[in-house]
């Protein structure tokens, strides 16, 4: 079986997390690709997705990618965040997600906090009505942390087995 780990990243915490969930990976035939140098999923039996969190959704590059996955293809979705893991706010990117791969199988999801960009930070608290999500996000500086990058490593072999069993 031939496994693709694609990713889009702007600071670093989401391409991290897919190299941990790449490295520990058990099976021979696999790939990592940022997702500009995705060319072509012919092959490919399973694509583990990662990205941000933005604006409560899946950033635009990961969205076209994902409404142009093949019908009855098997993915996993991974993201990283600067709001509390499985709040409302980063499982509504989740569920976008799904919507625009509507077409493939979702084997799993999990999400992983992240550091937030410092000048969006600054930016947001100037201004009242954002002042908890920054303090929350403000939470998220150490991560992702070598427990987290443990955790993406074994959500990727859970995944794998499972699709291994065959009964999805
Ligand atoms: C413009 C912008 C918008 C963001 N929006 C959200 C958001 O809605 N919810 C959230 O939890 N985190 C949000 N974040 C935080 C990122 O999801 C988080 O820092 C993530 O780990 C960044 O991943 P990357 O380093 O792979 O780019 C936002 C970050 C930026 C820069």
């Amino acid at each position: 079986m031939r496994a693709l780990v694609v990713y889009y990243s702007e600071t670093g915490n989401t391409a991290k997390v897919a190299q941990a969930l790449f490295d520990k990976l058990k099976t021979k035939e696999k790939q990592i690709k940022e997702i500009d140098d995705v060319s072509s999923l012919d092959g490919v039996d399973l694509i583990f997705c990662g990205f941000p969190v933005i604006e409560h959704s899946v950033p635009i590059k990961m969205q076209k990618f994902l409404k142009n996955i093949p019908a009855g293809a098997k993915i996993a979705l991974f993201s990283t965040h600067g709001s509390f893991t499985d709040g409302l706010k980063s499982s509504t990117a989740f569920e976008n997600a799904m919507t625009l791969a509507s077409a493939a199988k979702v084997l799993g999801t999990i999400g992983f906090r992240g550091k937030v960009r410092q000048t969006l930070l600054d930016e947001l608290e100037k201004h009242p009505i954002h002042k908890s999500w920054v303090e929350e996000a403000f939470s998220a500086g150490n991560h992702p942390n070598q427990s987290d990058l443990e955790d993406a490593a074994n959500f990727g072999n859970v995944i794998l087995n499972k699709f291994k069993s065959g009964l999805f």
